[in-house]
């Protein structure tokens, strides 16, 4: 019962403020064309993407874990003329979805795919001089997220936006003795944010159309 008032609720705000064009619907529908996981972000959460990376006056973003790209188009469109989105995914058959839904999406010029493990390609981004990133989105594999953060915080500066995906997993972070590789990640990632002095941080717990669930949101300290 109350799953559905949730549901109900969030497809109202949605409907509200994070109406999906085409090219999104389109960018959903074609997981299931190609039996890719249904696990995008919410609409809701494509839009709270989008005004952080407003508030954060976003030039440049990264991102971990493209899928089809419907969080890379939420991103993307949040960005200035000039803005620019590095992107990061292991599965070359997601990358390849993912450019041709960017590609109808008209964004082709402001989204930079990388094709290879989140861990390898971190490093290369350092090296490269690629950052300082205004927003970085974590959502690739769950039991590296710390080793991500961490990174992240090197590609970052002051004032730097981090958003992670997944971190409360329907509640399952209250069970000390899981098994769950994707939890026992998220639960270290959360231990770990709890103990770091070089942000201001949070977690939001969500429930709506997909299953409950939390963002961390944090702020790297000036
Ligand atoms: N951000 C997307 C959803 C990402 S789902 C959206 O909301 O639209 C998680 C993605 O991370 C999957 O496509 C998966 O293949 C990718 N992934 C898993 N392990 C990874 C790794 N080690 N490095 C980079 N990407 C990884
Ligand atoms: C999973 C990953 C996600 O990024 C998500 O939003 C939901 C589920 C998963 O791997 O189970
Ligand atoms: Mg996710």
């Amino acid at each position: 019962m109350s799953g559905q008032i949730f549901a109900q609720v969030d497809q109202y705000i949605s409907n509200l403020l994070a109406p999906e064009d085409k090219v999104l619907q389109d960018t959903i529908k074609s997981l299931d064309e190609e039996g890719f996981p249904q696990i995008s972000v919410t609409p809701n959460h494509g839009k709270l993407l989008q005004v952080m990376a407003k508030l954060s006056n976003a030039k440049k973003i990264l991102e971990l874990g493209t899928l089809a790209g419907y969080s890379t188009i939420w991103l993307a469109r949040a960005l200035p003329e000039d803005g620019k989105i590095i992107t990061l995914e292991v599965e070359e058959r997601h990358s390849n979805l993912a450019r041709k839904n960017i590609e109808k999406a008209g964004l082709s010029d402001k989204v930079d795919f990388r094709v290879g493990k989140a861990i390898e390609i971190l490093p290369q981004l350092l090296e490269d001089k690629e950052g300082p990133f205004d927003l970085i989105f974590i959502d690739a594999d769950k039991p590296p997220y710390t080793e991500y953060f961490e990174y992240a915080l090197k590609l970052a500066r002051p004032g730097t936006v981090i958003i992670c995906d997944n971190v409360i997993r329907e509640g399952k972070v209250l069970d000390e003795n899981t098994t769950d590789e994707k939890v026992k990640g998220v639960q270290r990632f959360n231990k770990m944010l709890q103990s770091n002095q070089d942000v201001t941080a949070t977690i939001i717990q969500t429930v709506g159309v997909k299953e409950h669930d939390g963002i961390a949101i944090a702020v790297v300290n000036r």
